[in-house]
This record gives structure tokens, sequence and C-alpha cells, in this order.
């Protein structure tokens, strides 16, 4: 497919940046073809948040995340009914009988001092495994949802062993039951490691592409591998998974974390008969750490994939459109939430739409196309930084001195160099 592009005239510099694309459709690209900004007429119509990535139609980029948002029939009927893009399901495997959770599972950071009850909530850490539930019962689910709802996006997460045919069988079970895409776990911090699942693949490259081989050798709808972020490079695992065949890249999933010491007991939270693991963090604290991984994963992708229909699902502490906002300047096709559906309720996706409205109003942006990717082009080494610095001191410092010597005077432009020169 041609490649897309959009190249837009700001002040006197042009600047080039990307635009979207679609396994078999619109995706990660460039649209040569466009040039500048439609402008939204006074009175014009309200701004168009709906997208299409890899084929998929969503009437917003919103997606609930893999999670307790996603576990069973009722919780995502009622995000389908609230307005959701798309749900992305709690992740399964094949025998949820290994699959053992422990109460307490979370721990919350809060903005106020420390202890207080009263403090805004600002990081989440979990250290839930994926789905506990039969995958019977799960996939049954999938189905009368996606009977009831042929019309919206439904994605399974699944995620299994170190085991090709095991992988086959899953993918097998949850494509007949009508889903519309498949995300790969491949980030789960904790538990699931233990048995060579989840964020032990994703950090090994050499696992992950011959667990990819496997999956887009099975696989006939378009499949996201999820990154951890706990990781010196995300950019190798993303990589990996697009040059294996995935049709996209979800991040980030939760950030390893320990959450704090009770000073009182001396036991690590969240304590579970007096004794923690390290857990995942999310919510609003991480947000600042995503927005990064998705940049990098962006720049990789605009640079290695810009002509394939390739598409980022971004994550991480998403509460408030602007914040959906960011990821999609950074190139993001998609925006997932998950904590924040959790404090929130589903009817958050309402505000969200209605905040990345007034931007788009704001920007007198008409679709989510308009501005994807427009901030990337913006991030660049220190070194150039630097030698940026250098040039614009360098340029007002020739200002302020005006000509060098009198041969510089010109007659068109005598007016201006005359006041360049003055002291007031
Ligand atoms: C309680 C909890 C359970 C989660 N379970 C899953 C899971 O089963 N599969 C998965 O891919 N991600 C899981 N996640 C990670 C989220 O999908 C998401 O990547 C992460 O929380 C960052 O986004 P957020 O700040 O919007 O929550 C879970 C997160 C939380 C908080």
């Amino acid at each position: 497919m041609a490649s897309l592009g959009l190249t837009r005239q700001v002040n006197t510099s042009v600047i080039e940046f990307p635009v979207v694309r679609p396994r078999r459709s619109p995706s990660f690209g460039f649209n040569k073809n466009r040039v500048g900004f439609r402008v939204l007429a006074q009175g014009a119509e309200e701004p168009d948040l709906s997208v299409t990535v890899n084929g998929l139609k969503m009437q917003n980029p919103f997606v609930i995340g893999s999670g307790p948002p996603g576990t069973n029939y009722t919780v995502m009927k009622r995000a389908f009914d609230e307005g959701w893009g798309a749900v992305i399901a709690k992740t399964v495997s094949l025998d949820a009988a290994k699959v053992v959770n422990v109460t307490p599972r979370y721990a919350r950071l809060r903005a106020a001092a420390n202890g207080s009850a009263k403090g805004q909530i600002i990081g989440w850490e979990n250290i839930e495994l994926i789905s506990d539930r039969p995958l019977e019962t799960m996939l049954k689910e999938f189905k009368q949802l996606k009977e009831e709802y042929p019309d919206r996006i439904l994605i399974a997460s699944i995620m299994e062993e170190y085991d090709k045919a095991a992988w086959e069988e899953l993918i097998d079970r949850v494509e007949q039951t009508g889903i519309d895409a498949i995300e790969i776990n491949f980030s789960c911090p904790h538990g699931m490691p233990e048995r060579k699942m989840g964020a032990a693949v994703g950090q090994d490259c050499v696992l992950l592409e011959e667990v990819c081989g496997w999956i887009n050798a099975k696989a006939t709808v378009p499949v996201w591998a999820k990154m951890t972020p706990n990781i010196t490079d995300i950019t190798q695992p993303a990589r990996v998974s697009l040059q294996n065949g995935c049709e996209g890249v979800s991040a980030i999933n939760t950030i390893m974390s320990v959450m704090g010491i009770n000073l009182n007991t001396l036991r690590p939270e969240p304590c579970v008969e007096g004794y923690s693991t390290p857990g995942g963090y999310s919510s609003k604290a991480v947000h600042p750490i995503a927005l990064a991984k998705v940049m990098s994963i962006a720049q990789m992708m605009k640079k290695e994939f810009g002509d394939k229909d390739l598409s980022l699902s971004a994550i991480g502490g998403v509460e408030k459109g602007g914040d959906a906002a960011e990821f999609i300047l950074l190139g993001a096709n998609t925006v997932q939430v998950c904590t924040g559906v959790m404090m929130h309720g589903y009817g958050l996706v309402k505000a969200l739409c209605s905040d990345l409205k007034d931007f788009m109003k704001k920007h007198n942006f008409s679709s989510i196309e308009d501005f994807r990717g427009a901030s990337l082009d913006y991030f660049t080494t220190h070194t150039d930084l630097v030698r940026r610095q250098q040039e614009a001191i360098r340029e007002r410092k020739a200002i302020k001195k005006g000509l060098q010597s009198d041969k510089d005077w010109t007659g068109d432009g005598f007016v201006k160099e005359s006041e360049s020169m003055a002291s007031n």
C-alpha cells in the first residue's frame, strides 16, 4: 500500500509527520497526498472521532485495556453500551485452574501526605494474574457478545506457555467465537513469568521471535503484541513482533513496582499473610513513562515500517481526553484505559470523547488523522538540542548587532536594517 504522510506548514518551516493506516487494511504510515489540515467552518459538523485500525472500524479511539474492566460478559456489555470504541477482554489461557489469585492484590499511592486516605489516587499496584475463569466460560461470553454486538470490536487477550501446540489451540478456540482481533500479552510482570509466560517472552527477543512466528502462522485476524516497559529498550521487542507478522503493538503494560513498606508492621504492601511480591504499577503516575515508551516505538515504526499497514495502541495513565490526545500526537491509533475505568467507571468514555472533541475544535482538527503523530518530529537528541540552541543564540546576537559592514545594506530591507541597529 502507498505510504501515508502529512505535510504541515508551521510558521516558516515545513514539518513532516506520521499519520495512520491498515493485516489486512489502515495503519502506521505517512500520507504524502495530504497537505494541511481541514479547517472546521463556523457551525460545521462535530469533529469525527471514528478510526479504522488494521481494518477494524471503531466509533472512537478509546479501548478498554485488558484487566478487570473486561473480565466477564456483564462488564464488557456495559462497556459497549457506554460507547467504548473497542473492548480488550481480560487475558485468557488454556488452563484457568493453574491461575490462583490472592487478596489483597491491589495497593494504591495517594498524592496527599504519606498514609492519608484522602489524597487523589495517582498510582496503582496490582499483583493480579490473568483471568482465573474457565476458558470455556470466557469463550461462550465472547461469542454471545459478538452475536449481540456484531458491529462492535471485541479483542481477545491471550497468553500461553512456551509450547507451539498450546498457542495454536488457544488461537483456534478464541477465533471460533468471532472476536475481531487478538492482543498477545507478552508483558504480565508477575506470577506468569514463573511459568515462562508474559514478560518472560516479551523480555527475550529470541523467544519472542519464535512465539510470534507460531502465532502469526496460525492467526487469521489482526494480532497486536503487548509490550512490557520492564526492559532497557522497548523498541527491540516491538521491532521483533512487527518483523514476525504482528499487525500492531500495544504499550505499555504495568511497570514493575513495590508500592511501599508499612512503617508500623514493617511488612511490604500489598501484604498477603505478612508477605508480598513485586507487582505492576499503573494509573496517572505511569503516564509520563508510557509517553516516553510510546514515543520511542512510534519513532522506530515511522523510520523502519513507515510504509506498512501497522498500528500502535497506547496505554498508561489515561483519565482525561488530553492524556489520549498526547498519545495520538505521538502517533498512536488507539488509546487503552484500564485503571481509569476501575477508578471512574465505564461512563468515563463520554468525558474522554468530549475532552478530545474540545481539543480538536480548539485546533480545527476534523479527524483523528488530522493530528496523529503531529508532535513526534519534535523529539531529537540532546546533542541536537545543544546545536539548535547555539544556532539560535548566534542568530539572536546577529540580529542585535545589525549589519556586519556597510556593504551589507540592501535597498529592499533598508528600514528593517536601520531598526536592527537602533537602541530603542
Ligand atoms: C488490576 C489490573 C489487572 C490487569 N490485568 C491485565 C491482564 O490480564 N492482561 C493485560 O494484558 N494487562 C493487564 N493489566 C494492564 C493494563 O491493561 C494496562 O496495560 C496497565 O494497567 C496500564 O494502563 P492504565 O494506567 O490505564 O491501567 C492489568 C492492570 C491492572 C491495574
